[in-house]
């Protein structure tokens, strides 16, 4: 969610975040100005190791700009190391989550695949900045116990997929369709680093005893590219998927977002 957005969606969620939900007590308020901001876009260098200088200097840059830091982490260490470097907000990123997370040490990924409901209330009762709970959140549902355990407000990825807005590719969108929590799998074949996706033939080919390793992100990417795009029987984009597909509808963002706050409010009363 970025600030620079206009138009109703954004004041919906924006109201959403600040909300005044009765659970749970530890829930902290997001930061007022900088409001909404989307995690740094990578830097030409990579990213900057955090409380590094240049990670202080990119922190002043997006605060001077009106723009809150959400640092998505998935372990406490990661977490705490971000707080210190001055993030506003830490995302929790549950292993559920479809996609890319953002693991400081991408070597470490496999080892830190924690689920959310873990991972949530470890992270709340040790910081002192709001937290964002990510991955595996499809429903109202979802985000009535995100609350619950603690979180300032939840991220969306995958519930989102498939609706007009996301625009995603066709065979990507009918993958997701019912797609059961166990047909997503932790895979480095798209890109070198690991991300969750749908279980398809061309990611289970690289899961299989006789594969080669995946190469380093990015050039497992570049590696696999022009073979992907040459060939019609493998998928041409990533199938990010997280663990919460089947919950995925085709409606517009606009109406999942406002069904997913009404169900939360509802179970939250
Ligand atoms: C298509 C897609 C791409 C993503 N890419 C990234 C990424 O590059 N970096 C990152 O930190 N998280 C990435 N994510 C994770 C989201 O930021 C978010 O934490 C996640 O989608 C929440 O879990 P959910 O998918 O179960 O809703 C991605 C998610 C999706 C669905």
């Amino acid at each position: 969610m970025s600030g620079h957005l206009r138009g109703p969606l954004p004041q919906r969620l924006e109201a959403v975040l600040h909300a005044d939900l009765r659970p749970p007590r530890r829930r902290r308020r997001l930061p007022e100005p900088p409001a909404l901001g989307l995690t740094p876009a990578p830097h030409p260098r990579g990213p900057a190791r955090v409380g590094s200088a240049r990670a202080r200097t990119s922190r002043g840059v997006l605060h001077a700009a009106g723009i809150a830091w959400f640092a998505c982490t998935t372990t406490l260490t990661d977490a705490l190391a971000a707080q210190a470097a001055g993030a506003d907000v830490i995302v929790a990123q549950g292993m559920e989550a479809g996609g890319h997370r953002g693991t400081f040490d991408p070597a470490a990924a496999e080892r830190t695949d924690v689920g959310l409901f873990a991972l949530l209330p470890h992270l709340v009762d040790r910081l002192d900045v709001p937290v964002v709970a990510a991955g595996g959140i499809a429903d109202g549902r979802g985000v009535a116990a995100a609350l619950a355990l603690g979180a300032s407000a939840v991220q969306v990825g995958t519930a989102l997929l498939r609706s007009p807005e996301a625009a995603i590719d066709a065979g990507w969108s009918a993958a997701l369709a019912g797609l059961a929590p166990e047909r997503t799998v932790p895979t480095r074949a798209y890109s070198g680093r690991l991300g969750r996706a749908a279980a398809t033939d061309y990611v289970a080919a690289w899961a299989a005893p006789d594969a080669p390793p995946a190469a380093h992100y990015p050039v497992q990417r570049a590696l696999v590219g022009r073979w992907r795009r040459g060939d019609a029987t493998v998928d041409r984009v990533n199938h990010w998927a997280g663990q919460s597909a089947a919950l995925a509808t085709t409606d517009p963002a606009g109406e999942i977002v406002t069904r997913m706050w009404a169900e939360a409010r509802a179970l939250l009363a």
